[in-house]
């Protein structure tokens, strides 16, 4: 039933709705309270449609009054509305909350599996430590090269039948210079001297891990990407017997007390006298077979005292200092300790070979 419209009709309908918009319990409620105060078939709805019978004055103020009353309805419902969906998601949060007793019951995930370094970079990290630990710093150098610094320095000049032993790989930069992938760490030495000479800095006891290059092709025991680890020692009344200790203290700090060392004279052109060190064989423990040619011991690198030609090179005063070098593969003693048949597998980047160290 309709009341006359008036302006306390008005007032009136908007109290009582707001009263009842309030009370709506929950979204349904609302919804339908809302659509019988204010939809076409509501008081206000019959109302709109009297407008059309009255004079223009009277008109005109009805329908303002009855377009604020329709404002004000619409902010309560939308109003309310927020406020009922607010503590519907507070009631779907309450209906998720486990019990302590849930929580226990629920399955146990399979603990994330986590990966670990490289076998090289373990290796390389071991070999560090032990460096460490006897007195050694640890330095890096570039591994692209200029000519000078990969051969030069180090006494090989060009054509030099030592030069045949490095399969090289050049860079073309559009030098003048030729530029290589370094093929071995022994560069390194002549930049660290040379720093040192400018700097003041000698002594030196130094160690270079590093990635190496050679033009190669893999087999089981080559690789055209390798990493090598370089001693460096400069300081006042080093001897061969220096190096032979230091030789001798590493490998047994890495490979263990029950692997002997030995030197067998050699050639290198940076060093004089030049030796290659062998240990134990790691498979037959010096018993003979067939991975060490059934002589007992393994090839692990070079040495020497440092040439005075390096020195020269460098512009140390060979009268002042002496120093000894040492150059050996990082990859070659991970596969002489762990007894890996093939090289290769260090690269290929299967994880069934590469979890189980
Ligand atoms: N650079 C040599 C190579 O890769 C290894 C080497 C030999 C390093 C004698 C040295 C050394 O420091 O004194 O074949």
């Amino acid at each position: 039933m309709t009341h006359p419209l008036s302006t306390e009709a008005i007032a009136a309908h908007v109290t009582d709705a707001l009263a009842r918009l309030e009370g709506a319990a929950d979204l349904a409620a609302l919804d339908e309270i809302s659509a019988r105060l204010t939809g076409r078939r509501s008081e206000l709805g019959e109302w709109h449609r009297a407008l059309g019978q009255m004079g223009d004055d009277e008109r005109r103020e009805f329908g303002r009054q009855l377009h604020e009353a329709s404002s004000t309805l619409r902010a309560a419902v939308a109003g309310r509305r927020a406020n009922l969906e607010a503590a519907a998601r507070v009631v779907r949060l309450e209906g998720d909350r486990l019990s302590l007793d849930e929580l226990v019951d629920l399955p146990v995930a399979a603990p994330l599996e986590r990966g670990h370094r490289h076998l090289v970079t373990r290796t390389r990290d071991a070999l560090e430590d032990v460096f460490v630990a006897m007195g050694f710093r640890v330095v890096e150098g570039p591994e692209i090269e200029t000519d000078w610094y990969n051969f030069e320095a180090l006494n090989i000049p060009p054509a030099h039948p030592a030069r045949g032993m490095h399969d090289t790989l050049y860079v073309d930069l559009g030098m003048a210079e030729s530029i290589v992938l370094r093929t071995h760490t022994s560069p390194v030495q002549i930049r660290l001297m040379e720093a040192a000479v400018t700097e003041r800095a000698l002594p030196l006891h130094v160690v270079i891990p590093g990635r190496v290059y050679r033009r190669d092709t893999p087999d089981a025991s080559h690789l055209v990407e390798f990493h090598q680890i370089e001693g460096l020692v400069v300081d006042r009344d080093i001897t061969f017997a220096d190096l032979a200790g230091t030789i001798r203290a590493f490998t047994a700090a890495y490979f263990g007390e029950d692997i002997d060392t030995r030197l067998r004279p050699s050639y290198f052109p940076f060093t004089e006298p030049s030796a290659e060190f062998d240990i134990t064989c790691t498979i037959c423990r010096g018993a003979g077979c067939r991975t060490c040619s059934q002589t007992g011991w393994m090839e692990l690198g070079g040495c020497g005292v440092i040439d005075p030609a390096v020195f020269a090179a460098v512009g140390i005063d060979p009268t002042q200092w002496s120093g000894f070098a040492f150059g050996f593969g990082i990859d070659r003693c991970a596969f002489m300790r762990h007894q890996i048949a093939d090289l290769r597998a260090l690269i290929d980047n299967d994880v069934r070979f590469l979890r189980q160290f």
